[in-house]
């Protein structure tokens, strides 16, 4: 065991003797509205096992998908309570287990874990984590994990835009929807964002063409706001009737990019419903792709892709630090809370109309 090593261990079995409350966590034991969320109170410090390194979370995200799983609609998590909340973080490694190697103590990480971030304290195996440029702000640092990499992994392995393209971006003042537009400025593209009024003149500073959806006829707007030509690429999270509209957008060789079914998660329908939408989704996503329009159509999931790629996962992310570092992305952080108010959090993700990121501060 090195010097390092040892003194984590010791610090750590030291605390966990205290009895006073050391770490907070924000979990629920029942699915449902934000009132179902708790902040249990924990008196000892975690110890991490052999392959996992024990981090001090400096900021962790509450975003829109916390909720779904808050609801019990997620489905890339089991319906099982009790359950911490919490889909990513940013933190410094404070102890190490015996059997890893390249990482330190001190070192700033981030994950992606679905659960389980929103904590003062997470244990993480070592080889899922990646490591952060401890200068960067950890609130600005942490919305580079779910969100800009949902946004550039869709931006540029999924749809790989070409610069001059033009792009629609639905729900452009939200977490994703302005990370997609802040890469789609940076790679030169022309880019129209429907969003609500309130969220157009940061529509307009992203460089985009805004067009309220609750006022006109998306359809003919974007039609019109593209000079009858229609659009390279969509990114869509709304309904299958939704992809339905943004498909008839593309011209030849467009790709339309899916990644949410929002009224669903919002809690409309019912879990059959949303089932039988998910199936006729892939249905009409597999016959899109069969027809000789030169349109495709794909579901993107990040926790899906990273399965499949987490090498892509890693190098994605360490760009986006990397450019987070060098001042080329400026990730827009509109509130930063104490770790115990999530519940304010979902509430305010509940009304809408937040722009950017919510970042919890344990
Ligand atoms: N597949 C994946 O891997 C993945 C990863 C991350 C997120 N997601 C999903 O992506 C979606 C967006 O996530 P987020 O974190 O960006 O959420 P968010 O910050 O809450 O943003 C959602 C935005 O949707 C807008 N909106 C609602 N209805 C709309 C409509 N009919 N037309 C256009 N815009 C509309 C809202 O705008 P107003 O304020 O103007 O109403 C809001 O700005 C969620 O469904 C989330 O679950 C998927």
């Amino acid at each position: 065991m090195n010097q390092q090593r040892m003194q984590a261990t010791l610090s750590h079995s030291e605390s966990s003797k205290a009895t006073e409350v050391l770490w907070h966590r924000v979990a629920i034991e029942s699915f449902g509205g934000p009132d179902v969320i708790t902040i249990v109170e924990e008196k000892t410090i975690p110890t991490p096992r052999a392959h996992e390194v024990l981090v001090r979370v400096l900021a962790t995200s509450s975003c829109f998908t916390d909720t779904i799983v808050r609801r019990g609609r997620y489905v890339d998590v089991p319906r099982k309570v009790p359950v911490t909340l919490g889909y990513d973080f940013v933190g410094v490694i404070e102890a190490i287990g015996a059997d890893v190697t390249g990482l330190n103590v001190g070192d700033w990480v981030a994950d992606l874990t679905m659960i389980g971030s929103n904590a003062t304290y997470v244990c993480r195996p070592a080889n899922r984590v990646v490591l952060v440029p401890p200068q960067l702000d950890p609130a600005e640092a942490v919305s580079m994990v779910l969100t800009y990499t949902t946004a550039y992994q869709m931006f540029y392995r999924v749809a790989n835009v070409q610069k001059g393209e033009r792009i629609l971006v639905h729900g452009g003042g939200g977490a994703v929807g302005t990370a997609l537009l802040e890469l789609g400025q940076l790679h030169g593209v022309e880019m129209i964002a429907t969003a609500s009024s309130k969220h157009h003149s940061l529509i307009r500073q992203r460089g985009a063409i805004p067009i309220d959806y609750n006022a006109v006829d998306v359809r003919d707007a974007v039609m019109e706001a593209a000079n009858d030509e229609g659009v390279d690429v969509v990114f869509d999270f709304l309904s299958l009737e939704h992809f339905k509209m943004s498909a008839s957008l593309l011209r030849k060789g467009g790709r339309l990019v899916e990644y949410g079914m929002h009224g669903f998660a919002k809690g409309e329908g019912t879990m059959g419903q949303g089932i039988s939408a998910w199936l006729r989704m892939n249905l009409w996503n597999t016959w899109t792709n069969l027809l000789p329009t030169g349109k495709s159509a794909s579901f993107y999931s990040i926790t899906k892709y990273r399965k499949k790629h987490p090498q892509h996962f890693r190098e994605d992310l360490s760009s986006l630090f990397h450019l987070l570092h060098e001042g080329q992305l400026q990730p827009l952080v509109s509130r930063r809370l104490p770790l115990t108010e999530a519940r304010q959090a979902h509430e305010w993700m509940e009304e809408g109309g937040v722009e950017g990121k919510i970042v919890l501060l344990p």
